[in-house]
């Protein structure tokens, strides 16, 4: 939520920004600044409300000069998307601007203090008063720009990552997080701030991950970085290396990351499982299970905590779980977990899923279940965040940074990760039968190829995308396994194509969702060979008598529901616990190919984030 980059060095920071505030435009796109300072140390800043391109068309005539900057591309909180309440925030004095990522949560009583001593304010946004307080400290009692920064810091409450320039000091930026993602990336004399690694990664692969409550002073004229906390002690930081090349961070001549993210998750799944199953001495290994085997095979319950796409797949986990491990599953909203007041002890195991490791309520579900005693399993995609660092072990899902807003790749890689987890634990606790445990690791290690297969329907999703377009309502069911896979099929529909939909248990539909049927909710239905294929092709008969459009997905071959539906995609047979990993591939498509009729923007839709870093 909010992207925020910054440069010091010898070189234009004007184009440096701009490209980074362009790969960290998946975090928000409603409005984009950039505060420059130039070589006769004025400060510069350029601020539009929409996408990045407007803010670069905006600055296009403007003096873009100086080798100190900062930039910010913006998901509004408080105070609507328009060019004042774009960031940077400059304070009452004219010399510091500001940008900032997160909530500062007493921002009202600080407001009014600080009108009460007379500054006055621009915007509506919680941000401007972090600026106003670093610049009335730093004015008021005359100290430098560092002690005014950790004063204020001292003093709000929120999430932050923040970059400070002032023109006063014109060789130092300074920045801070807490609970708000910041990344330092450390050239030959020069330096870079990025809300992730990928504004960084061109110029260099050296990186420091700020942790809560740094302060890092940044000199252009000295080697190294300064890093204090708030009481101005020193810390030290290990410089690591980033493993992320620019062609995963690019579109690779396809219209939309999303599309690229769809094509790729043959090769994802591929990197997933790379190391840990071995198909040969049939075995999966995961090496956070063997480390911490006394408390995964003792686990009185798991309970596994997520939001949106993440909780999607934990709802596949719990079955997964369930049958190979014989432990019983709960699956919580993060949010809703983190103000609950949850039983949990040390007997109790919580797996954290998230793609982005930052999100906020899963961040807060995690500190909640530690203080009761659990032990915390995360499973997340970007390396370094917040999330994995949170938890006492994990495991990657090593599917390469996802940019596209609506979550693909990282669904399937996550099923993935929990469908090994659950092998791996279950072969542990001696769970599994051998059989199974053999049977189903060969299988998933075939699905990246019959996914590659699969993928070559994209032009049948494309006509019966077509067909469907102007729908309003879509209903959408499966059973078992395929129930999540339903209402994530849901999901990406109303995420990309501001279409209503709702996923449903088959069988649920009597209950209630029958009543909105007629023949204009066309209504998708996973209905695979498996257990409960005959309930399935009940419930489909079900809905022709009530006159809607059937698109079903089917197993190859299948007859029967291809005479009942208007429209089928096949699935490539698979064992039953592993048909998400192909099922969603046809509902993925479907979503992109209807937005994509509808003239959306598929990587940015309205209102999104990729990362939730808010409440
Ligand atoms: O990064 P996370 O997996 O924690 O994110 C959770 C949700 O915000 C995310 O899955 C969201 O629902 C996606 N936009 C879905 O496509």
């Amino acid at each position: 939520m909010c992207g925020i980059v910054g440069y010091i060095g010898k070189k234009d920071a004007y184009p440096i920004l701009i490209k980074g505030l362009k790969r960290l435009e998946y975090r928000g796109y409603d409005s984009a600044g950039v505060a420059l300072l130039n070589n006769t140390n004025q400060l510069n800043v350029y601020k539009t409300k929409g996408k990045v391109a407007d803010l670069e068309a905006y600055a296009s005539e403007k003096d873009i000069s100086g080798c100190i900057g900062i930039a910010h591309t913006r998901w509004a909180t408080h105070g609507e998307p328009n060019s004042t309440n774009a960031h940077p925030h400059i304070g009452a004095s004219g010399n510091i601007a500001l940008i900032h990522n997160g909530i500062i949560e007493n921002y009202a009583v600080l407001k009014q203090s600080l009108q009460e001593k007379g500054v006055q304010f621009r915007s509506n946004t919680d941000t401007e008063v972090l600026v106003q307080l670093i610049d009335f400290i730093k004015t008021d009692k005359k100290v430098d720009l560092l002690t005014a920064v950790r004063t204020a810091l001292k003093i709000v409450i929120g999430a932050y990552a923040i970059a400070v320039i002032d023109k006063t000091n014109p060789d130092v930026v300074i920045a801070a997080r807490k609970s708000s993602p910041l990344v330092v990336g450390i050239g030959e004399e020069e330096f870079f701030l990025g809300s992730d690694a990928s504004p960084i990664i061109e110029y260099t692969d050296k990186v420091i991950y700020l942790d809560d409550e740094d302060i890092v002073v940044i000199d252009r004229n000295k080697k190294d970085v300064e890093i204090v906390d708030f009481n101005n002690e020193k810390i030290e930081h290990e410089i690591v290396t980033v493993e992320l090349n620019l062609a995963q961070i690019e579109k690779g001549g396809f219209p939309h990351f999303m599309l690229k993210e769809i094509f790729e998750q043959p090769d994802c799944l591929m990197d997933c499982m790379r190391g840990r199953i071995n198909v040969e001495a049939n075995n999966v290994t995961l090496s956070a299970i063997i480390d911490n085997k006394e408390h995964l095979i003792n686990a009185r319950r798991i309970i596994i905590i997520a939001c949106g796409t993440s909780w999607h797949a934990g709802l596949i986990g719990k079955q997964l779980i369930e049958n190979f491990c014989q432990i019983p599953v709960e699956v919580e909203y993060a949010s809703e977990f983190r103000y609950s007041n949850p039983v949990i002890n040390n007997q109790d195991v919580v797996i954290a899923i998230s793609q982005s490791g930052e999100t906020a309520d899963t961040l807060a579900a995690i500190e909640l279940a530690k203080k009761k005693g659990a032990f915390i399993y995360g499973i997340c995609n970007a390396i370094g965040s917040s999330i994995p660092r949170a938890t006492h072990t994990g495991s990657y899902i090593h599917v390469g940074p996802e940019i596209g807003v609506a979550s693909t790749k990282a669904f399937t890689g996550q099923v993935t990760v929990l469908t090994m987890f659950a092998l791996a634990l279950g072969k542990e606790r001696g769970s599994v039968s051998e059989e199974e445990y053999v049977r189903i690791i060969q299988e998933l290690n075939n699905i990246p190829e019959k996914m590659k297969e699969l993928l070559k329907i994209g032009d049948d999703v494309k006509q019966i995308s077509r067909i469907f377009t102007y729908a309003h309502n879509f209903l959408y069911l499966g059973r078992g396994f395929n129930y999540p896979v339903a209402l994530e099929g849901a999901l990406k529909l109303k995420e990309i194509s501001y279409i209503h939909a709702e996923g449903y248990p088959a069988a649920e539909m009597k209950h209630g969702p029958i009543a909105l049927i007629d023949a204009e909710m066309p209504v998708v239905v996973i209905a695979t060979k498996n257990a409960l294929y005959e309930k399935v092709v009940s419930n489909i008969q079900e809905i022709k008598a009530r006159k809607a459009r059937v698109i079903a997905i089917v197993s190859e071959g299948d007859v029967t529901v291809k005479n009942m539906a208007d429209a089928t995609i096949e699935l490539p047979q698979t064992e039953e616990c592993l048909e998400p990993l192909l099922a969603s591939i046809p509902l993925q498509m479907l979503a992109y190919y209807i937005a994509i009729c509808k003239g959306k923007d598929v990587d940015q839709p309205r209102n999104l984030a990729k990362s939730v870093t808010v409440e």
